[in-house]
């Protein structure tokens, strides 16, 4: 089947992309070839005065260049070839004698965008589903088709850069306004307008007014102004990157060298630079975890699985924090009906009126309609009874951390629920096996572990019993995915996964709290490694006293090498919970964070010292936490190292430029690892000892990738 389709109507090619069997458009060397074919065709055809380009996929018009190809590269010059072959492409594009319009629906990325760059004219449906962007750096590549030579040239490079440096999408509307999109049109008129303007384009050329603004003008019209542009951008990517991500400043140095050398020059740099990243580590962990998180997609969660029910109605018990965060969310996200069940009325109205602010905030950023807005708050409705419960074919409950109260919540739901309804629990301390010792239908009881804030965090650990059935996996899993959440199935065991390997990283650096350090190095030494924040600022916005009674949980569970050092315990007791108290390890003042509290150095009983090098800090916090990893995957709480990995990334932030902590740990060697920490248990403590697994693993040179 070809993947180039097209008739010629009164003048006008309309030319389809279709790539036969495959969900989205990418540009690979099959689709290159043809593209030649195709526009060789479509000059020869003198009954073609201009072309109308589109995609036959539903909501995808071009996904950018193939990935997979990236894979097989094997050295730079292969892929700086690869980049010079697509540019040569986008290039015949750019040059070709007749106008082609893109007439753009659905997800327009990377190479897809840079394709669009090249035509004449770009218009573009208004849908939620449209968005056009340069993600390559989150591959850890750039751009390199093109997209930072022609961008910055049409929207200026100001505006360019923060697309590309952020490797972000935007919607249509954005695009538009930017003048990336030249005509914003609803999907039932795009063919008719996209065609209407190839034929004018035929007949008189089309000049575009640059749009930016005079701001605009003053800092890309003129070389002070785009030096100044540069500093600017290259200072916020040293900020935000550490120096951990090569690739941003590369994307600069591509779009710098354009600007200034021209855009022969820029192409070449751009591919160059593309060969380079392309085989670098970084990339290759990015990339990774780009194709890990697409089969986790895919994954039901469990073997032979059939597909998920269908929940059409959510009831939720209890309306804190959590329970309101995941009525919202599943409001936002899934469009459905949610029932919020507390003990009383008050508390049922402010869960409402908190679930309720995360749809306000969507017409706020302008993500929905007020009509759409509309509609979405009606899906809210609560009570302090089980009333409406009879219709609901999943129920989460986020009631308190307390076995009697959950177990007696389940004996309520299982009296009002439909035979075959799903009971989930939020726990992130109980073992679900236990809840389910109440449940006349195990089979049908199930964990979920959202983290907090719901609607921001954006992994959910579906946790199934020895009894749950395989339909309730599949079930609690398709409706995380749902709500836009990377789902993994995890284990029954205390912690879980993430809370579990968190744990000893968490207490070690409560024992350099101890020993001294100042939390505010204890941070920065941790964020420089690639977290998004340290974890004495973890602490505080996770709150002392939640993180305090999960590290009793751990200890409860595995003993002495998880004991809780005191220092949580002393701030708790000052009322010190974190953000939410308004005062922790740092100070707060109208939700805005401060300086570390030097109250808290009292209550720790000590004073800071600075005697433990960051690099020591790093070693002990990680190896604590690989240790542990290692561990947790030989007892099989992870169902694969993807998992693992992915469920640390998304979990709390471990950066994935190191791919997970698990390819961490292969990158650094069982051997190495084993040898640091019989060192460091010898200084510090048993709480070091290498575990079985990391004994194992030396020992068999084992990895957990091959
Ligand atoms: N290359 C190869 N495969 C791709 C792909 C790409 N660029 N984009 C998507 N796919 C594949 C996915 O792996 C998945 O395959 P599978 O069904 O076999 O698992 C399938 O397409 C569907 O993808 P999703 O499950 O992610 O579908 P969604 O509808 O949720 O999302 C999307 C669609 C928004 C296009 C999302 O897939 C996406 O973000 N893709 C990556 C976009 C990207 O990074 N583009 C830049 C590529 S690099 C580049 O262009 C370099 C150039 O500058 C030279």
């Amino acid at each position: 089947m070809a993947i180039f389709a097209w008739e010629v109507k009164d003048g006008v090619a309309v030319v389809t992309l279709d790539t036969p069997g495959a969900p989205v458009n990418v540009i690979s060397r099959t689709v290159k070839e043809e593209m030649y074919e195709m526009l060789a065709a479509l000059e020869r055809d003198t009954d073609v005065k201009a072309v109308a380009f589109f995609s036959g996929k539903p909501d995808n018009f071009i996904a950018g260049a193939d990935i997979e190809e990236f894979v097989q590269l094997k050295s730079a010059a292969d892929a700086e070839q690869l980049a010079r072959d697509g540019q040569a492409l986008i290039d015949r594009v750019a040059t070709f004698t007749k106008p082609i319009v893109a007439g753009i629906h659905g997800s327009c990325l990377g190479g897809g965008l840079e394709f669009a760059l090249a035509c004449r004219y770009r218009v573009a449906t208004d849908h939620p589903k449209t968005q056009l962007g340069l993600p390559e750096i989150q591959l850890g590549i750039l751009p390199a088709a093109g997209g930072c030579q022609r961008l910055p040239r049409l929207i200026g490079a100001r505006a360019a850069l923060d697309i590309i440096l952020a490797g972000k999408s935007e919607r249509a509307a954005k695009a538009f306004r930017l003048g990336i999109v030249d005509e914003l049109v609803p999907p039932s008129i795009l063919q008719e307008i996209s065609i209407a303007a190839a034929r004018r384009l035929a007949q008189a050329p089309f000049r575009r007014r640059r749009k930016g603004g005079f701001l605009g003008l003053l800092l890309d019209g003129n070389p002070i102004g785009r030096l100044l542009v540069f500093y600017m951008a290259r200072k916020q990517v040293l900020a935000q990157t550490k120096g951990n991500y090569p690739a941003p400043l590369a994307a600069l140095e591509a779009v710098r060298h354009g600007l200034s050398r021209g855009m022969r020059e820029g192409l070449r740099r751009e591919a160059q630079l593309f060969g380079q990243l392309t085989l670098s580590d970084v990339s290759r962990k990015l990339v990774q975890i780009f194709f890990a998180t697409r089969e986790l997609k895919k994954d039901l969660g469990a073997p032979g699985a059939p597909p998920p029910a269908e929940v059409h109605r959510l009831a939720v018990v209890g309306s804190g924090f959590m329970g309101a965060g995941i009525a919202g969310t599943t409001v936002v996200q899934v469009g459905i009906d949610v029932r919020l069940k507390d003990a009383d009325l008050g508390r049922v109205a402010k869960g409402l009126l908190a679930a309720r602010d995360l749809v306000n905030e969507r017409l706020t950023r302008r993500r929905i309609t007020k009509f759409e807005h509309a509609r979405l708050v009606a899906f809210l409705s609560g009570s302090d009874q089980y009333t409406g419960f009879g219709g609901a074919e999943l129920v989460i409950e986020a009631v308190f951390e307390e076995l009697a109260v959950k177990q007696q919540v389940l004996r309520e739901c299982e009296a009002v629920l439909p035979a075959g309804a799903v009971f989930a629990s939020n726990t992130s301390t109980i073992p679900i096996g236990r809840i389910a010792e109440a449940s006349r239908r195990p089979e049908q009881v199930i964990g979920m572990h959202f983290f907090s804030p719901v609607a921001r965090m954006p992994l959910l650990e579906v946790i199934p019993t020895a009894a749950t059935a395989p339909q309730t996996v599949s079930t609690a899993v398709g409706f995380g995915r749902r709500l836009g959440k990377t789902v993994i199935v995890v284990k029954d065991a205390p912690g879980f996964w993430v809370n579990r390997i968190l744990g000893p990283y968490m207490n070690e650096a409560a024992q350099l709290l101890l020993s001294g350090v100042r939390p505010e190095e204890i941070d920065r030494a941790m964020v420089q490694f690639g977290f998004p924040v340290g974890p004495i600022t973890l602490l505080d916005e996770v709150g002392i006293d939640v993180a305090q009674h999960a590290g009793e949980v751990l200890q409860a569970a595995f003993g002495e090498r998880m004991t809780p050092p005191a220092a949580l315990a002393a701030l708790v007791k000052d009322g010190r919970l974190g953000r939410k108290a308004g005062k922790g390890f740092y100070q707060y003042s109208n939700g805005k964070k401060g300086g570390v509290d030097p109250a808290i150095y009292p209550l720790l009983g000590v004073q800071p010292n600075g005697g433990i090098p960051t690099a020591e800090i790093v070693q002990r916090l990680t190896y604590a936490m690989l240790n542990e990893a290692a561990r947790a995957v030989a007892e099989g709480v992870v169902r694969s190292p993807r998992d693992g990995d992915i469920g640390a990334i998304y979990g709390f932030g471990f950066p994935p430029f190191r791919g997970g902590p698990l390819r961490y740990l292969d990158d650094l060697g069982a051997d190495r690892l084993f040898a640091e920490l019989q060192r460091l248990a010898e200084r510090l403590g048993p709480r070091f000892a290498p575990s079985e697994a990391i004994v194992d693993q030396a020992r068999s040179r084992a990895r957990f990738y091959p």
